[in-house]
């Protein structure tokens, strides 16, 4: 039995243009719900609102770096579907992959601009409404929450901060009598993966290191129907492919023996002096 049940209710999901946004709205659609989808660009928020169905969907351009333009699109949502009951943060972008020293800071500041404090900003503009209306927030962050981020550090720091973010909300929304949960993939098979990992033969070294089953990349519906199954259930945490599970309980114990297998592996040390010698090529962002 469903203890959120998302039938006449209304969610704003950014990042929805495409990739597990637009599978999420897809999800929240069938279950009965209006979606608002958010991106940069109106004409892709538009097809994805039409291809959502009729009266199911509104498109509104908004950037989550920029906290007036959130804040707007909140209040038109509001207008034009009467509230919000679910806000799922899924913006985010990746980069080229590179150490920390070869990065441009451009692009270091980017990616948490975009990836921590674009789900902060989103948040916060949609919090009045999901305190006032018992609702439910998901933010999106990836194992990579966990998983040591070699050759993408603020990938994966903020990807640990929107983990640290969606814990405090859960337990601080409790008293309103609201949620919020921590969805964490792994490999999803989506633009961003196809743009940051397939197009780079370095990423694809990199992951070598990395055991098959843990590679294995799920179609974004799945990750979709799993945010969605997570909001109905209140779960704190979403995690796909389930087998990510396991390591996310034995992090403790498993991160600091690989820590010191990585600095030790002959292989992932090669690769990561290849990633140190980009510094100062052109560092493209998979949005
Ligand atoms: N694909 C994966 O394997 C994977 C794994 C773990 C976590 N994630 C996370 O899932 C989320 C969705 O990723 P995806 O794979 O669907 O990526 P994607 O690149 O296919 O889609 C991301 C969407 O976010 C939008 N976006 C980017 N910057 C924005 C901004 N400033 N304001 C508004 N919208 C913006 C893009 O235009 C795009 O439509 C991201 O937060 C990503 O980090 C993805």
């Amino acid at each position: 039995m469903a203890s959120f049940d998302l039938s006449g209710k209304t969610a704003l999901v950014t990042g929805a243009a495409r990739g597990i946004g637009f599978a999420t709205c897809e999800r929240l659609v069938a279950r009965g719900a209006r979606v608002a989808v958010i991106d940069l660009d109106q004409e892709a928020c538009d097809a994805a609102a039409a291809r959502l169905g009729e009266g199911r969907a509104i498109g509104i351009a908004a950037d989550v770096t920029d906290r007036g333009s959130m804040q707007q699109a909140v209040a038109r949502t509001v207008e034009e579907l009467g509230g919000v009951d679910v806000v799922v943060a899924n913006a985010g972008i990746a980069h080229k992959g590179a150490t920390f020293r070869a990065l441009g800071t451009e692009t270091f500041d980017r990616v948490i601009d975009v990836n921590l404090m674009g789900v902060v900003r989103t948040v916060e503009a949609a919090l009045p409404q999901i305190v006032a209306r018992r609702g439910h927030v998901v933010v999106v962050a990836s194992v990579y929450a966990f998983v040591n981020g070699i050759g993408t550090t603020p990938y994966a720091m903020s990807k640990a901060g929107v983990e640290q973010f969606g814990r405090a909300l859960r337990v601080e929304l409790a008293q309103h009598g609201a949620g919020a949960s921590v969805a964490y993939f792994g490999f999803i098979d989506t633009e961003m993966v196809h743009k940051a990992l397939d197009a780079d033969p370095l990423a694809e070294r990199l992951l070598a290191a990395v055991p098959k089953p843990f590679l294995k990349r799920l179609p974004p519906k799945e990750a979709g129907e799993g945010i969605v199954r997570g909001i109905e259930r209140r779960q704190p945490r979403i995690i796909y492919p389930r087998r990510w599970t396991a390591y996310s309980v034995a992090r403790g114990i498993v991160n600091p023996l690989l820590d010191t297998l990585m600095v030790r592996d002959a292989k992932t040390q090669a690769v990561l002096r290849d990633l140190d010698a980009r510094a100062g090529e052109e560092q493209q962002t998979t949005a």
